[in-house]
């Protein structure tokens, strides 16, 4: 991709994300987010277009109460293809938060039931760099690949992205939060220097910055262009 198509993507990509501002997809994940997400609004419709366009798995790596796992799978739902979105939560609790929880899994499970999901979305319980949850994985997708990665879990995403990165397709587009965000969420600094290094070995192309510090892009594959 020469400077004028990368350009040229960045802004396909805003404009795809603005123009749902006018649809009614956007007052309903304005609703449901305020109850039960962390991230932006934005990073919502962004996850539910990426959804709707992408040509293969969905695969997120820390669901929480499940706010973009349910964006996904409205995208999921209203693009014309089937799809299979598979979600990693190790589950706990999280106090003294807006969102607080007494059961991160009860809040999830309730929340892809009461949004009509459930039964799209297979959740892995554990966490990502577990060898079972691997292997879950693995198993759910067979011989699919993933089209969409979302990486909203502890800030360790090379560790993601090297034990799933053969299952990710050439141009599978990234979602990763905590990219940027608030001086005293300690899981920018290593997101932030991770995805940076990636960027610049050629294995993520970046496509913009979106709601709180959402950075979105692409894989490039796990041997990057410069060095084929
Ligand atoms: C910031 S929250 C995700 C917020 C969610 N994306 C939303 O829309 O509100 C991070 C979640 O990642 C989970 N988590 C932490 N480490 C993980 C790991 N290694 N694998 C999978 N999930 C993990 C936590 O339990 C927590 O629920």
């Amino acid at each position: 991709m020469n400077d004028r198509e990368h350009y040229q993507a960045c802004f396909d990509l805003m404009q795809a994300v603005a123009a749902y501002r006018h649809q009614p997809i956007h007052r309903r994940l304005r609703k449901f987010a305020k109850r039960e997400s962390m991230v932006h609004l934005d990073v919502l419709v962004l996850t539910y277009h990426l959804a709707w366009i992408c040509r293969g798995s969905i695969l997120e790596i820390g669901a929480f109460r499940g706010g973009m796992t349910v964006a996904a799978a409205w995208g999921v739902r209203d693009g014309s293809s089937a799809k299979k979105l598979i979600t990693i939560e190790p589950g706990g609790s999280l106090r003294k938060h807006h969102l607080a929880t007494r059961n991160i899994l009860r809040s999830l499970k309730r929340n892809l039931a009461r949004q009509g999901v459930a039964e799209q979305v297979t959740i892995v319980e554990g966490h990502s760099f577990e060898p079972e949850v691997v292997a879950a994985v693995h198993h759910a997708l067979d011989a699919d690949q993933v089209a969409l990665l979302i990486l909203d879990a502890d800030a360790d995403c090379k560790r993601d992205i090297n034990r799933y990165g053969p299952k990710l397709m050439d141009d599978c587009w990234l979602i990763i939060d905590d990219y940027g965000g608030k001086a005293d969420n300690c899981k920018v600094l290593p997101t932030k220097t991770q995805v940076d290094e990636l960027v610049n070995s050629g294995q993520l192309l970046p496509l913009g910055y979106y709601g709180f510090g959402t950075w979105v892009g692409r894989w490039q594959g796990l041997m990057p262009p410069r060095a084929q």
